[in-house]
C-alpha cells in the first residue's frame, strides 16, 4: 500500500527505543521502498548534536539493531540522508523555532512520536500547539506506559485532548503490531470452522500464556515502580484477551474493531483475590552474579513487586459466561513463548466400548516464537487393538506453510508506525480503552498495596510460583506446557 509523503518527528530521538526499534524499522521500510521521496524522519532531543552526530550515532544503532543488516548496507547512505535532528527542551523554548522552521510549508503527513516519558507529554502537546504544529493534520504517537493507574490515564487523556482530537492520536501497544497477533482476528473471522464453536457452550476454558526468559535487565527502576500487572498484563495480556474473546465487528475499520475490544473489558468480571498468583524470581543457583535475583537486579532487598502474575478471569456477557479465561506472564520463566490455548469441551459420550476416555479438542495459537496454530484432534490408535483412540496435533507453522518468501517478518514497530502515516488507528488503543483496563487492573493492585502482599519466590527458569499452579489444580485444569 503506498504511503504518503510524510515528515516523522521523534521526541527522545536519541533514546533507546529510538535507535533499537523506531529507527531501525524505518530503515527497513526505507529499503521495501515505502519511504517515498522526501519524506523525512527528524530527531528531537535535549542532547546538543549537529546533524552530522545524528546521522553518525544513527549510523550506528542501525549496524548495531539491524540483524540481516549485510544486504541492506547499500541503501544506508540514501536513509541517513533523511535524517535531521533538532536539540529541543521539551519544557523550555529552546529548539521549538527550529522545529517550526523545518516543518513550516510542507504539504505533508506531520507525525510526532513522543517517545518520552509521559511526564513530558503534556509538555510536547502545548508546546506543539503554541508553535502551531499542532494542526488538524498532525498526528501524534505516544508509547506506554500510559499511566500508572486510572487516575493518571484520564489526566493524560484529557491533557492531550485539549491540543488534539482522538482521531489524532495513536497509542501503541506493540502486541498490536505483531503479525501473528493480527493473525488472531484473521483465524477467527476468515475461517467458517472456529466462529460456531467459540463460546462457553463449547469451550471449556482458554488460557493466556505470556512467559519470558529475560529478567528486568537495566530496567529496574521503571520496573519495579510497574511489576507484571501494569508492564503486561493491563496492556498485552488485555489486548490478546480482547482479540480472542470479542464479538466480530461489523468491519475491520478502527472504531468497530475497538468497540468490540472495549465491550469485552467492560464485561470483565473482578478478579477476587485467590483467583491470583503473584511471584518474584529469585537468582539462578550457581549463576547468581550473572543472573541476579529480582530484588538484586532492581537493588532493594525488600521489594514487593511482582515478576510473574497468573490470573482467572470471566467476561460476563452471553458468549463467555462460565468459561474462565486463565492468564500468565513472568520474568525469567524456562521458555520464551506467547501462546493462547482455546480447550474445547469433552465430547459428551463416547460410543467405542474399547475406548474409556472422553476427549477434547484444543486448539493452540503461538504468537512467538516459531507462529503458527496446533489443533489437538482425536483419531484412532493404529493397530488391530480395536476401536481405541489417541489425541494428536495437526500442526501448522506458519513459516512451513506459507514458505520464505511468504513469511516476511515485519516488526511490531514498523508496521505500527506506517499504520500512523497511513491514518489507520486500528491496530492504537483508543482512550476509553487504556481507561477501561486501568478500571479493571486498580482494584487488584490496590489490594495487594492494602494488604502488603509479597509475592511468592520461584526459580528463575521456572514456570512460576506453586502458588500458579494450584490456581489450576483447584478447578481440576492445568496450565499447557509451553516451549520454545
Ligand atoms: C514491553 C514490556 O512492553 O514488552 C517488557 O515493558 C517486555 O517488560 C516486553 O519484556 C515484551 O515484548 P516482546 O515483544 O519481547 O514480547
Amino acid at each position: 500500500i503506498p504511503v504518503d509523503p510524510f515528515d516523522l518527528v521523534i521526541f527522545g530521538g536519541t533514546g533507546d527505543l529510538a535507535r533499537r526499534k523506531i529507527l531501525p524499522g524505518l530503515f527497513r521500510r526505507f529499503c521495501a521502498g515505502q519511504m517515498p521521496e522526501n519524506a523525512r524522519v527528524i530527531g528531537a532531543a535535549r542532547t546538543e548534536m549537529d546533524r552530522a552526530g545524528y546521522q553518525q550515532m544513527i549510523r550506528e544503532a542501525i549496524a548495531e539493531f539491524n540483524g540481516d543488516f549485510e544486504h541492506e548496507k547499500a541503501q544506508l547512505d540514501g536513509f541517513i540522508d533523511r535524517l535531521e535532528y533538532v536539540a529541543i527542551d521539551a519544557k523550555g523554548e529552546d529548539g521549538w523555532a527550529e522545529l517550526q522552521k523545518l516543518m513550516a510549508g510542507t504539504e505533508r503527513v506531520e507525525a510526532y512520536y513522543f517517545s518520552v516519558s509521559p511526564a513530558l507529554f503534556g509538555d510536547l502537546a502545548e508546546r506543539l500547539q503554541q508553535w502551531g504544529m499542532a494542526d488538524a493534520q498532525s498526528r501524534i504517537v505516544v508509547e506506554k506506559p500510559f499511566g500508572r493507574d486510572l487516575k493518571t490515564a484520564q489526566a493524560l487523556n484529557a491533557t492531550l485532548a485539549k491540543y488534539f482530537d482522538e482521531s489524532q492520536i495513536y497509542r501503541i501497544d506493540h502486541y498490536l503490531g505483531k503479525e501473528t497477533v493480527q493473525n488472531l482476528m484473521a483465524v477467527r473471522f476468515g475461517n467458517m470452522l472456529f466462529e460456531p464453536l467459540w463460546n462457553s457452550q463449547y469451550v471449556d476454558h482458554i488460557q493466556i500464556t505470556v512467559a519470558e526468559t529475560v529478567g528486568v535487565g537495566g530496567r529496574g527502576e521503571y520496573y519495579d515502580k510497574s511489576g507484571a500487572m501494569r508492564d503486561m498484563v493491563q496492556n498485552h495480556l488485555m489486548q490478546l484477551l480482547c482479540l480472542i474473546a470479542m464479538e466480530p465487528p461489523a468491519r475491520f475499520d478502527p472504531d468497530a474493531v475497538r468497540d468490540e475490544k472495549l465491550k469485552v473489558i467492560r464485561a470483565l468480571d473482578p478478579v477476587l483475590p485467590h483467583h491470583i498468583a503473584r511471584g518474584q524470581y529469585q537468582a539462578e543457583p550457581c549463576n547468581e552474579a550473572e543472573q541476579p535475583g529480582y530484588r538484586t537486579a532492581v537493588g532493594d532487598p525488600r521489594s514487593r513487586t511482582e515478576s510473574f502474575v497468573a490470573l482467572k478471569t470471566h467476561i460476563s456477557n452471553w458468549r463467555w459466561a462460565g468459561t474462565p479465561f486463565y492468564l500468565r506472564t513472568g520474568k525469567r520463566m524456562a521458555a520464551r513463548s506467547s501462546e493462547i490455548t482455546v480447550v474445547f469441551k469433552e465430547t459428551p459420550h463416547s460410543i467405542f466400548a474399547e475406548d474409556a476416555g472422553r476427549h477434547r479438542n484444543v486448539l493452540s495459537i503461538r504468537l512467538q516464537p516459531n507462529e503458527g496454530i496446533t489443533l489437538g484432534v482425536t483419531i484412532k490408535e493404529p493397530g488391530p487393538g480395536g476401536m481405541r483412540l489417541v489425541d494428536v496435533p495437526l500442526d501448522m507453522t506458519f513459516a512451513d506453510a506459507l514458505g520464505p518468501e511468504g513469511a516476511e517478518q515485519v516488526d511490531a514497530y514498523e508496521r505500527l508506525i506506517m499504520d500512523v502515516i497511513r491514518g489507520n488507528q486500528t491496530l492504537f488503543m483508543r482512550g476509553d480503552e487504556v481507561e477501561a483496563a486501568w478500571a479493571w487492573t486498580d482494584p487488584i493492585i490496590q489490594g495487594w498495596e492494602a494488604r502488603n502482599d509479597v509475592p511468592k519466590p520461584y526459580d528463575s527458569g521456572s514456570d512460576g510460583p506453586t502458588d500458579a499452579n494450584e490456581l489450576m489444580r483447584r478447578d481440576q485444569r492445568q496450565w499447557r506446557e509451553y516451549s520454545a
